[in-house]
């Protein structure tokens, strides 16, 4: 199916499964979950800002670093920059945290609160080079959207 397509669905079963529930940590993982099995990727979940840093949050596949600092790696610099991170090949970005080395590629998207301050972040890896472009970026931003209600 067309990328724009299957997001476009994508977006409409988040909301649907966000809405009505006031479990923060829950509606994350089954965010995560949706995102993860839908589209194939090899990581995808959160980290949120706790105590001045980005913790990690609800996420699906392997594990992952605890802690990450303001400014440092894809999800600080995101953070930092209170913009989207498209990363085609992790390799080439100075400072990449390798939680898994078998990470080829990645994407972070800023969750905003109200003020439009940076809250968290959505960090997706793959497991091949380039998967991400600007129409992941367009529509990841639709779904942080929805899901930054939820925080
Ligand atoms: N690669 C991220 C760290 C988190 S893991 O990908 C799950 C980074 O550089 O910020």
């Amino acid at each position: 199916m067309d990328k724009n397509k299957t997001y476009e669905l994508v977006v409409k079963q988040v909301e649907s499964l966000l809405e009505g529930e006031n479990n923060t940590v829950g509606q994350l993982a089954n965010a995560a979950a949706l995102l993860h099995e839908t589209m194939g990727w090899w990581w995808t979940g959160f980290y949120l800002i706790k105590d001045g840093e980005l913790q990690l949050g609800p996420f699906q596949g392997p594990i992952a670093c605890y802690r990450i600092k303001h400014g440092r790696g894809v999800c600080g610099t995101a953070w930092a920059e209170n913009r989207t991170i498209v990363v085609p090949d992790v390799e080439q970005f100075p400072g990449h945290i390798a939680c898994s080395s078998l990470s080829r590629s990645e994407i972070v998207v800023p969750l905003r609160n109200s003020d439009g301050e940076v809250t968290g972040v959505l960090d997706i890896d793959s497991k091949d080079l380039a998967t991400f472009d600007e129409t992941d970026a367009h529509w990841l931003e639709e779904i942080a959207r929805v899901i930054e209600r939820t925080l």
